[in-house]
């Protein structure tokens, strides 16, 4: 029996992944390369829906897919790709913005923050768009699920109704994805605030534990995660979210349970807790900080990994842009 497909994608919008990306995303596409049909892509075309550097942006491409790499993405067992190489992500994008209601792209949160901060003038069409343009990159593969962070979980409904509508009105076409969503680490908070999201937008980079951070700087901004007056090392997201976060990190990386956590800390202090967790993200982040290393210092060779990943995507994603066309009643080229 085929493997159920899953799709995912992440944005080169930073000169490294964070914590947050590995737990809440990458570590579940690494392992679902075992067991599914998996399709990863860079998505560079999302990454111009904010003023950004050309050169940056291509530097920064290189460098995220060099990380899916050496976070354990394995190009023989999935496809990873850089979606500007796959024409078809604008084109889906273009038919599925004919279906999606003005009012219903305006309901989304993420364009609602985001143009917030970039000032009303500021905020482009593209960035009101991008999750017409996410859920093309969804719908092209047939993909049954989508592994991301709670923050996505909006625009995966936005999927899913637009794939449901399209096969309404056009005739059955696109698979209807699922979330893959794992609650425990679906929000990595900030270390200095952490009641938010750990962001690649975040003013403050103490908050943010680069992958591909140094163990001094990592040790750093451990010692300095924000806690919290009373002491015990105990999750409650209410009252002690700084804990709770950090606990959460410790358990995913470790492999340990938050129950086992509390119990082996109890009245021991924040010293000792942090002390022992920034060592395990050191053990845990060195091998992929080495291994993105020696991706990069090679770019050829990389490249042509990425130019055998589009080739791959492309396939699929061609055939089925080959339907919607026809389903669409768009007249074939003579
Ligand atoms: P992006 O690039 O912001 O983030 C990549 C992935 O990391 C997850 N994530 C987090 N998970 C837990 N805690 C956090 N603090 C945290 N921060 C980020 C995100 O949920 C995401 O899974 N719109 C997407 C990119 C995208 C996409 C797609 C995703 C484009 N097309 C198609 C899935 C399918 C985004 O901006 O992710």
């Amino acid at each position: 029996m085929a493997r159920p497909r899953v799709f995912s994608g992440i944005q080169p919008t930073a000169d490294s992944f964070h914590l947050g990306n590995y737990l809440g995303a990458l570590r579940q596409w690494v392992t679902l390369q075992e067991t599914h049909d998996a399709v990863y892509c860079v998505v560079d075309l999302h990454a111009i829906t904010l003023p950004h550097d050309p050169a940056l942006l291509r530097q920064r491409t290189r460098v995220a897919a060099a990380q899916l790499l050496g976070a354990g993405l394995d190009p023989q067992r999935c496809i990873v790709f850089v979606q500007s190489h796959v024409p078809e992500h604008a084109e889906l994008a273009w038919v599925l913005g004919c279906i999606t209601g003005f009012g219903e792209a305006s309901r989304m949160i993420q364009f609602k923050d985001k143009a917030a901060r970039a000032g009303s003038d500021q905020a482009s069409v593209g960035l009101f768009t991008y999750p017409v343009l996410q859920a093309a990159d969804i719908l092209l593969y047939a993909t049954d699920q989508v592994p991301v962070g709670e923050d996505q979980r909006q625009h995966l409904e936005l999927t899913r109704d637009l794939a449901q509508r399209f096969n309404h009105r056009f005739g059955a076409t696109f698979v209807v994805p699922g979330p893959y969503i794992l609650t425990d680490v679906a929000k990595i908070t900030d270390l200095t605030e952490p009641t938010a999201k750990m962001s690649k937008s975040s003013s403050a980079p103490q908050g943010i534990v680069d992958l591909l951070d140094e163990p001094a700087a990592i040790r750093r901004k451990i010692s300095r995660a924000v806690t919290d007056a009373d002491g015990e090392i105990r999750a409650d997201e209410q009252a002690k979210p700084g804990v709770t976060n950090l606990l959460r990190i410790y358990s995913a990386l470790s492999g340990e349970s938050v129950a086992d956590l509390e119990a082996r800390y109890a009245g021991a202090g924040y010293g000792t807790f942090k002390k022992d967790l920034a060592e395990v993200v050191v053990d845990a982040l060195a091998p992929i900080r080495e291994r993105t290393e020696k991706m990069l210092a090679d770019e050829a060779q990389l490249d042509r990994l990425l130019a055998v990943g589009a080739a791959r995507a492309r396939e699929i994603a061609s055939q089925t842009m080959d339907t919607v066309r026809n389903r669409i009643g768009f007249l074939p080229p003579g």
